[in-house]
């Protein structure tokens, strides 16, 4: 049986931890670090996501700015919207919740954010930096990931290390970080070739691949570090027969935890790890520009 990594509850003491770095910075600087979060469109997953990370601002006792844009917003308005916060000196921290409208191109907008009030870390002068191994934001996801193993007491360094998926906000940069921590690295894809055999030969594996419960218990080495980054919605039978919603990771969980050393639940996982590392680069960022 694996020992769960609770990622609610780490993520609630290090929020608890902020509560009071962020009463210490307002003393020592007469403002508090100040967050803004856009969101285009009813996407009812985005505005849950965004509902989240305007919770945990405010519980932290940071400021925070919720923009709600139309569906149909044209690019040039949500790029105006943007160039408002980039020039606005009470804003640290810029995030657009993704994915966007199909007739807004996410490239030009991301592009548009202030690379130093780019809390998702995902300005290709922070992803360049990243890569380089110069200072730069982390993104959110990847930096959780990176907590969440190192929580475990399990040490990174000489170990072979198996990402599952090479998206630029998640599979990618948590490569990278592994890397930088002297991990043997895999980036496998649908693509890979046998990848139950590569991923089986994983002490630290990483599923962000968004495909419920791809992962099995024959992939997974016995005592391995498990990171379930996947958050899907299937159907299940409910309990009088009908159908009923479900979340569930890129694991199965149930199995993988009879043979994984450490799991990572979904939900409780690395979602709330996500949100309180969106909420301590939204500090960095608010140091950086002091
Ligand atoms: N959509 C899914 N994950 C993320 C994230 O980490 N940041 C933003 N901005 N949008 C997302």
């Amino acid at each position: 049986m694996s020992t769960i990594i609770d990622g609610k509850a780490l993520s609630l003491s290090l929020k608890e931890q902020m509560k009071g770095r962020i009463a210490d910075l307002e003393k020592q600087y007469g403002r508090k670090p100040c967050l803004a979060v856009i969101i285009v469109g009813d996407n009812p997953a985005s505005r849950s996501y965004v509902r989240g990370k305007i919770k945990a601002a405010e519980f932290t006792g940071m400021d925070s700015r919720l923009i709600e844009l139309p569906e149909y917003v044209k690019e040039f308005e949500l790029l105006d919207v943007i160039a408002g916060l980039n020039a606005d000196k009470a804003v640290d921290g810029i995030l657009v919740q993704l994915p966007l409208p199909h007739h807004i191109d996410e490239d030009v907008v991301i592009d548009s954010i202030a690379k130093e009030k780019d809390v998702d870390g995902f300005h290709p002068m922070n992803v360049a930096n990243l890569w380089l191994g110069r200072k730069c934001i982390v993104p959110c996801t990847p930096k959780g990931i990176i907590a969440m193993i190192e929580s475990t007491g399990v040490e990174i360094k000489g170990k072979k290390a198996v990402v599952i998926g090479r998206s630029n906000i998640v599979g990618k940069p948590v490569a990278k970080l592994l890397l930088d921590r002297n991990a043997t690295v895999t980036i496998a894809h649908s693509r890979t070739q046998d990848l139950a055999k590569v991923a089986s030969e994983a002490d630290i594996l990483v599923a962000a691949v968004g495909r419920p419960k791809m992962v099995t218990a024959d992939m997974i080495k016995p005592g391995a570090v498990v990171i379930d980054v996947g958050i899907n919605r299937i159907m299940v039978p409910g309990p009088d027969g009908t159908e009923v919603s479900k979340l569930v990771g890129d694991v199965d969980f149930d199995a993988a935890s009879e043979v994984a050393g450490y799991i990572t639940p979904v939900p409780g996982g690395v979602g709330p790890m996500t949100i309180t590392m969106l909420m301590e680069n939204t500090i960095e960022c608010f140091l950086n520009r002091q």
